[in-house]
């Protein structure tokens, strides 16, 4: 007897950034971090739940248009071990048969570790069948180690963590701030490397506090919190942008002169970052944002997405131009990759 479930859960891009962990396993933040659930950009993930123990977990991946193929062993025991942490938490016996896949490039600094688990955490407690609130859906997607898949379960605009009361660092969770419907933001996104990048997030998150810079930006990171908290809210994109680019200038300064550096930076980067910078002077109002990686997120309202998009095209070193916005959170499928 096998049981199987599908989901399909999207990345996110956050505007103010997880960086920097109290309990890395447990992925325990420093500072709480605030994102936008996107909806183009997701991962598809079949878990299937079998009674035999005999032998272990078995990762399938697809990647592009081949079919599906074991998974690479440092991706593969990730998701193992998030697997041996969801069956000691939910008490289940059994293995666990899955297979992913994403809808854009994994790796590359664009949250696939933030849909990819969030996506695994919700299809294994569809395939075991459990029920159980949003927020605790959270904290077992954060205890992947993957501390923004945390976010990924929800739709809109989302902060994390919100701890529950009287509780330890492990009921770290996240909360809607706003859902996708309230304020439909566009995220055009410039893809300048597509291939995997050199240095983990994990390893980011490390070597954090060995920057002169981390003291500063943790400084500010609290007006910057209240700003973005207040833009969404009141839908203040003036108010928004200038914060979220700034905040992602301050994570990259860290993470450049952390020890040893971390330059996830391309030549194309700052070719983009240049290029929003004259959209905004001829009167388009884009904002760019990067998490640990290369590629550009230009945040701008839908009436000016057309050309923000036809802005990124034509620049040298963006390979691709991917169209995306806020978007409703995970999906169960019917259909599933096993
Ligand atoms: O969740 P992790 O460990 O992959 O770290 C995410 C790091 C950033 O993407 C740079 C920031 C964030 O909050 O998403």
């Amino acid at each position: 007897m096998s049981q199987i479930a599908t989901v399909r859960s999207p990345s996110n891009i956050a505007f103010i950034k997880y960086w920097g962990a109290k309990d890395l396993k447990k992925a325990i933040p420093v500072n709480p971090s605030i994102s936008m659930t996107l909806d183009a950009c997701y991962s598809r993930c079949s878990v299937e739940h079998l009674q035999d123990d005999s032998s272990e977990h078995e990762i399938f991946w697809r990647q592009g248009e081949g079919g599906f193929e074991e998974a690479p062993p440092a991706f593969a025991v990730r998701v193992r071990h998030h697997l041996d942490t969801l069956r000691q938490i939910t008490g289940c016996g059994g293995r666990f048969r899955v297979a992913t896949e994403n809808s854009f490039p994994a790796a590359a600094g664009m949250a696939s570790s933030a849909s990819g688990f969030s996506a695994l955490t919700l299809a294994t407690l569809g395939a075991l069948g459990i029920e159980m609130p949003v927020d605790q859906q959270s904290a077992l997607a954060r205890l992947s180690g993957s501390g923004s898949a945390s976010r990924s379960v929800l739709g809109g605009y989302v902060e994390w963590p919100r701890s529950g009361p009287g509780q330890g660092g492990a009921e770290h969770y996240a909360f809607q701030l706003a859902d996708a419907e309230a304020w439909p933001l566009a995220n055009i996104i410039a893809l300048v490397q597509t291939g995997p990048k050199d240095t983990s997030s994990l390893d980011g998150h490390r070597r954090a506090r060995t920057s002169p810079y981390w003291r500063t930006r943790q400084r500010r990171l609290p007006s910057r919190l209240a700003a973005v908290r207040k833009a969404i809210e009141q839908r203040d994109f003036a108010l928004l942008g200038p914060v979220v680019e700034a905040e992602a200038i301050d994570l990259h300064c860290v993470a450049m002169t952390s020890h040893p550096p971390v330059f996830y930076w391309q030549p194309a980067t700052l070719t983009v970052l240049e290029a929003v910078r004259r959209l905004r002077a001829d009167g388009v109002a884009a904002w760019s944002t990067m998490d640990a990686g290369a590629n550009v997120h230009v945040i701008c309202e839908p009436q000016d997405a057309d050309a923000v998009a036809q802005c990124l095209q034509g620049l040298e070193g963006v390979e691709r131009v991917m169209r995306d916005g806020v978007g409703g959170g995970p999906v169960r499928e019917e259909e599933h990759l096993l």
